[in-house]
């Protein structure tokens, strides 16, 4: 399969060139600037070297031998790339009097250039560098300058090397893609033939040459990333994969059931354990959230491993793993941005090898793998729900009353939010997928209420609904007031025990999503 590699130089908006790249319909991988792969390299049709938080002068800055591939390939610097091969090839870099930072707007020096195919006089280009180009190797052409920075864009004239002192990937450069269309398609020849159908076709082959009449087992945990990959590998190797599912007490309301059923109907052969009482078990009294977690993350191991010890030829262990838990945990920068966890802690007895066929794509392309796989779009835009579940959303110790009172609560608010629509451009949509993830929160306090002639005194719960494109940040969810009324009033009505509801209006940052 064609790719465009990209030799990772440790920017932040190193991932979002591989995002782009892929709404092309290219397949593209990330790898770390020193390692351009060494043998057979007919496969890659194009390298982009990424930013920096380097300069070119530091002592620990990033540096490749672009002999390994220049001449043969078409070469893309970005920003700290671009500097790079112009000051390695005669050129020159300088700090900037101060950090060029923002919108700029190009002045084209030679608009016939490929890289600026269908662009727009003045088009709009974002800015982030310390350092400067003050002067191009012999050969090369300056193609486009903005009012301040006199090499914006640069070409070999009879090599096939490009370079950008912007930054093409972020959605401030308004014709980026296009610019990288330019390159990617114009120039490298891409032929844009990746597709969730051809992915799924070329797993499934990878997978049975992979894995063989071997046996695997895949702990399930109801979102879309571990469903998909246990539904990708049933059609590698059918009854060969075995699916865990543990009711760990912490679900929502009829969730273990239901999405039971939903596996069962796409024809995965799984298992689903009860271990409620044994998960409550071990947290009964416990406050710290931090223990919790601890406790029921041992607790889905110890479950997991001693069922899937009792398919003892068992050889891989499948997993969700998508692309960018492992960018994000391989940073070569070496500050981890967040820690992956997946299954984890099995018994080395078992000798598992892990077996993760969707570690190449991204959330989107997870869900339109899912759909070409025929899955059901409630499984698929199912929103994220946190591995210690309900347990989270307990302020507090955890007891099955508090867990009842909270599943009811939760069900009217999600159900609500699945049957409200409004119009978002033109399309009736639910709320439910107008937000990126909703729930409710069991708070740990008693308030006075009235009903009809009887004073009160219970439970109050906070519904908490936000917006995000990651998690990493994420705004309160604008939910109309109408909606809330009736939700409030429902559960109050309905949900014997509590009496008070609250709406959470904190962002992240500075709150987090989940309360605990
Ligand atoms: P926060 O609360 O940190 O949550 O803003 C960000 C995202 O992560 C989910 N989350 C978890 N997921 N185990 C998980 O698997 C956890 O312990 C956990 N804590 C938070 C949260 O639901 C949100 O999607």
């Amino acid at each position: 399969m064609q790719k465009i590699l990209i030799l990772d130089f440790g920017s932040q908006t190193t991932q979002l060139i591989a995002r782009r790249i892929r709404e092309l319909d290219t397949f593209c991988e990330i790898v770390p600037y020193n390692k351009y792969p060494v043998g057979d390299d007919n496969y890659i049709i194009g390298v982009i070297l990424s930013g920096s938080p380097y300069s070119v002068y530091d002592k620990e800055a990033f540096k490749v031998d672009l002999q390994q591939f220049r001449g043969r390939k078409p070469i893309l610097g970005i920003c700290y790339g671009a500097q790079f091969i112009s000051y390695t090839l005669g050129g020159n870099v300088e700090p900037a009097g101060s950090r060029e930072y923002g919108r700029q707007n190009l002045q084209f020096i030679n608009k016939e250039n490929p890289l600026f195919q269908g662009f727009d006089d003045n088009s709009q280009v974002w800015m982030s560098h310390g350092d400067t180009i003050t002067a191009i190797p012999n050969d090369f052409e300056c193609i486009a300058s903005t009012e301040t920075v006199k090499y914006a864009a640069y070409a070999a004239k009879n090599e096939k090397i490009w370079g950008v002192q912007f930054h093409p990937e972020v959605f401030h450069s308004l014709q980026g893609t296009l610019l990288l269309k330019n390159f990617v398609v114009g120039i490298c020849g891409g032929c844009q033939d990746w597709s969730a159908a051809s992915f799924i076709d070329t797993t499934v082959a990878e997978l049975k040459a992979q894995v063989g009449n071997d046996k695997v087992v895949l702990g399930l945990s109801g979102g879309v990333d571990s469903s998909v990959a246990a539904v990708l590998l049933n059609k590698a190797i059918g009854k060969n994969l075995t699916c865990i599912f543990v009711d760990n007490g912490l679900l929502r309301k009829n969730e273990f059931q239901n999405v039971l059923n939903d596996y069962k109907c796409l024809g995965l052969n799984v298992i689903g354990i009860d271990a409620k009482e044994k998960f409550y078990a071990e947290l009964a009294g416990v406050e710290e959230p931090e223990k919790k977690r601890k406790i029921i993350g041992k607790g889905f191991v110890d479950v997991f491993n001693a069922e899937a010890q009792k398919i003892t030829d068992a050889k891989w262990l499948g997993q969700g793993t998508i692309y960018p838990d492992r960018i994000e945990s391989l940073n070569i920068t070496g500050k981890t941005i967040k820690s992956h966890h997946n299954v984890g802690g099995l018994p080395k007895e078992m000798k598992l090898q892990l077996c993760e066929p969707l570690k190449w794509l991204f959330k989107d392309e997870v869900r339109k793998v899912g759909r070409q796989l025929g899955m059901p779009e409630h499984l698929i835009k199912r929103h994220p729900f946190p591995g210690p579940g309900l347990g989270v959303r307990i302020l507090g110790d955890i007891t099955p009353e508090k867990v009842r009172i909270l599943q009811d609560a939760d069900d009217i608010f999600i159900n609500g939010l699945r049957e409200w629509k409004t119009m978002v451009d033109g399309v009736e949509t639910s709320l439910y997928d107008q937000v990126w993830q909703a729930g409710v929160i069991l708070l740990p306090v008693k308030s006075v209420g009235v009903m009809g002639d009887e004073r009160t005194y219970e439970r109050a719960v906070a519904l908490r609904a936000v917006t995000s494109a990651d998690a990493m940040t994420a705004d309160w969810a604008h939910l109309p007031y109408d909606f809330l009324a009736k939700v409030s009033n429902d559960i109050i009505n309905k949900v014997k025990g509590v009496n008070r509801v609250a709406y959470d209006i904190s962002s992240k940052p500075p709150a987090t999503i989940e309360w605990e």
